[in-house]
């Protein structure tokens, strides 16, 4: 069985710009992390990143702007009565800024050089505030901001370095 998808290595809280608190569900394997944002039952955000040697690689990184809401009651009577499923936006609350510091955090701890992306054409067409975003947590991109790879090089860890939990994420 998939180790990744049965065991919950650690729980964190995370917070949003309101502080509002959510779980952090974080898989670690040796060359896959998987995080998963909660709102109580609901999955609000996912990252998913590979690891290859000193470089962590952030394949997909998504706060959902629909994640479907939990109705214990009303959901199968829209479902019944054909309607979509009730959605919320969870974008622009801070949470995307707070997971990648705390992906920033960890791989640091896991004394990796560099984490890189991808900046795609998609994405850039729906928020044109990604380069800033991304420039702002020290990313280094395309000087024009066009599509592209996003690198960001990490301190040389020190001597005394030591790997301790990822913290709170505020
Ligand atoms: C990019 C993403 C992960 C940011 O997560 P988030 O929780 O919305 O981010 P934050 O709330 O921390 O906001 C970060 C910045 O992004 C900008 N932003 C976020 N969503 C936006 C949107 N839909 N349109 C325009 N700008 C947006 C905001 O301007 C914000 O900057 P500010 O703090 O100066 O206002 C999220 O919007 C997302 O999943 N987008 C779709 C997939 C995607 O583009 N992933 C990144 C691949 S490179």
């Amino acid at each position: 069985m998939n180790k990744i998808c049965d065991d919950i290595a650690e729980i964190l809280p995370l917070y949003d710009r309101r502080a509002k608190k959510y779980a952090l569900h974080c898989y670690f394997e040796q060359t896959i992390w998987i995080l998963k944002a909660h709102d109580g039952p609901v999955i609000i955000s996912q990252v998913n990143c590979i690891v290859n040697e000193d470089t962590l690689f952030i394949g997909d990184l998504n706060v959902f702007d629909k994640a479907r809401v939990h109705q214990k009651f009303f959901g199968p009577i829209r479902a019944v009565l054909g309607l979509p499923p009730k959605t919320r936006d969870y974008q622009r609350k801070g949470l995307g800024t707070n997971i990648l510091k705390f992906l920033i955090e960890r791989a640091k701890k896991q004394k990796l050089r560099r984490i890189i992306g991808n900046l795609f054409p998609r994405d850039l067409a729906a928020n044109p505030n990604l380069p800033r975003w991304y420039q702002s947590l020290g990313f280094e991109m395309d000087a024009t901001g066009k599509p592209g790879m996003i690198q960001l090089e990490l301190p040389k860890p020190t001597k005394s370095s030591t790997i301790t939990d990822g913290g709170t994420l505020h």
